[in-house]
């Protein structure tokens, strides 16, 4: 008789400031159609002088509470995840209180607890876990928990990382008899190994990242976090297999960890190949491809000595940009994940929140689409570099259009201005002062003094 948990509703904060694709790939001699295609970029939100990840954590939780009609006393638990957290030992959490205690009066959130949680972009799936866990648990004398997930993805000028910035936060209400999707309960699993793929030492505010390392992990420790939960699946009977089906037949939707588009399209491939090599369709599959599926000289061996497995690597490349052409991915693809893609290529990466962001573009372009998503069940496949796998399911429920008829991205995000590369570069350098703002601020949190006490630097304009 566990109670049934999910998310009740969903609100986002996205800054207004964005550089395009065509400028930036001017600016750095790069073929626009890498970054359209081969990436998927088009627009990067850039974070304003005056807006951090704690007041867009505020911004995208003043908007949840409004929307959800959710106040102070209904609150238990707010969490904030990120890996761009301001202090070391104060978390980001006190600081969104402080903004939200502007508006809802000081001492109105006293009552409530909260952490700030890292594992660079997995940690808000841990968080959204655990809060479920504590009203599954019955610890929440009926009230709610708010997760928030809020970024600003910043990589060094010139780097092969700097097109996949972003910035943004999402608000998420956690709940019983939740409006929008319920978990799946006893199936969430996760993997995790030390590792170096993308890591930001103290101090620093741009990681240090071995890209293609980072890719192949992400494939990886996601696949190793679905074979997990597909055991936990068939255990519990929350799926059971006929003859020649695999578990991604069950699942209606995919939505996982975005630090760009092509990402998610690539993890998709990886997902399917995995999960379809051995059954009766993967003969027609190859026969589309016309060719076998390579295999490595040690299968296995260790990620470096695949990676270092050169022709294996290339073969393995040929074959999978050819399962991505054939009628087999390209079906699921776009019933299953096209429509979560959309906000990451207008966004950019957004690290803890790109996962959640995508959840929230499958949700408004599946709906506008006339799709019925009642009793559909999403797939998550959550990565953290450094590094760490989450995947869980949940299933729609027959009050999401409630939560879901309202959303719409543009509207959301508001009126955009486009940085110039060279306005872009000043920013990214911290050349212009925080008083300078680029935008006005319109009904929302933006710092409004710079030293003293830091909870005391953010105000509501
Ligand atoms: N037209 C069309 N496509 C083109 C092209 C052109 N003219 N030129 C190149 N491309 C394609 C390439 O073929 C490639 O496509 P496939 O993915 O299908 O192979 C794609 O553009 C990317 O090009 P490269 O393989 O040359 O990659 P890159 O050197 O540009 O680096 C990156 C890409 C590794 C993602 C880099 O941007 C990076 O390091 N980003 C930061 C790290 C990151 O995002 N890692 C993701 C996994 S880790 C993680 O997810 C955690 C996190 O958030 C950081």
């Amino acid at each position: 008789d566990m109670p049934v948990v999910g998310i009740d509703d969903l609100a986002i904060y996205v800054p207004k400031l964005y550089i395009d694709y065509k400028d930036f790939a001017q600016a750095r001699g790069i073929d626009p159609q890498k970054l359209e295609y081969g990436i998927g970029i088009r627009k990067m939100a850039i974070a304003d002088t005056n807006q951090d990840p704690a007041c867009m954590a505020a911004n995208a939780c003043l908007k949840l509470m409004q929307k959800a009609h959710i106040h102070p006393q209904d609150v238990g638990r707010l969490y904030v995840a990120t890996e761009s957290a301001l202090d070391e030992s104060k978390a980001l959490n006190s600081f969104v209180i402080g903004m939200l205690e502007q508006v809802y009066g000081e001492g109105s959130f006293e009552h409530a607890g909260g952490i700030e949680c890292k594992f660079a972009c997995v940690s808000g799936s841990y968080a959204l876990h655990d809060n479920a866990n504590w009203i599954r648990a019955e610890e929440n004398s009926g009230k709610a928990a708010i997760v928030i997930v809020s970024d600003i993805a910043k990589y060094d000028l010139g780097s092969a990382g700097e097109y996949t910035q972003g910035a943004g936060a999402v608000a998420l209400l956690i709940k019983e008899e939740p409006r929008l999707m319920a978990f799946d309960p006893k199936v969430a699993s996760t993997v995790i190994k030390n590792e170096y793929d993308f890591y930001r030492p103290f101090g620093k505010e741009t990681p240090l990242v071995n890209g293609g390392y980072s890719n192949l992990l992400y494939l990886i420790q996601v696949r190793k976090a679905f074979d997990a939960y597909k055991e936990k699946a068939l255990k519990t009977g929350l799926v059971k297999l006929n003859e020649g089906e695999a578990i991604t037949d069950h699942i209606d939707f995919f939505s996982v960890h975005l630090p760009y588009r092509r990402m998610g399209e690539k993890a998709l491939a990886y997902l399917l190949r995995h999960e379809w090599r051995h059954l009766p369709r993967w003969k027609h599959v190859t026969k589309e491809i016309g060719m076998n599926e390579p295999q490595p000289k040690d299968p296995r061996g260790t990620i470096e000595s695949i990676l270092a497995d050169t022709d294996f690597m290339k073969a393995d490349e040929q074959f999978r940009r050819a399962f991505m052409q054939t009628s087999f991915y390209n079906e699921t693809y776009e019933k299953k994940m096209a429509s979560s893609l959309e906000a990451s290529a207008q966004i950019g990466n957004l690290y803890t929140a790109s996962m959640y962001m995508g959840l929230r573009s499958l949700l408004e372009f599946e709906f506008k689409k006339g799709t019925d998503l009642e009793g559909k069940r999403i797939g998550f496949g959550s990565y953290g570099s450094g590094s760490s796998a989450m995947v869980f399911s949940g299933i729609m429920q027959p009050t999401y259009k409630e939560i879901v008829k309202g959303l719409d991205l543009e509207n959301d995000i508001g009126d955009r201005v486009k940085l110039s590369i060279d306005e872009y570069e000043r920013l990214h350098r911290k050349e212009i002062d925080f008083n300078s703002a680029v935008t006005k601020a319109h009904k929302e949190f933006v710092l409004v003094k710079l030293g003293g006490s830091t909870a005391d630097k953010a105000g509501f304009r």
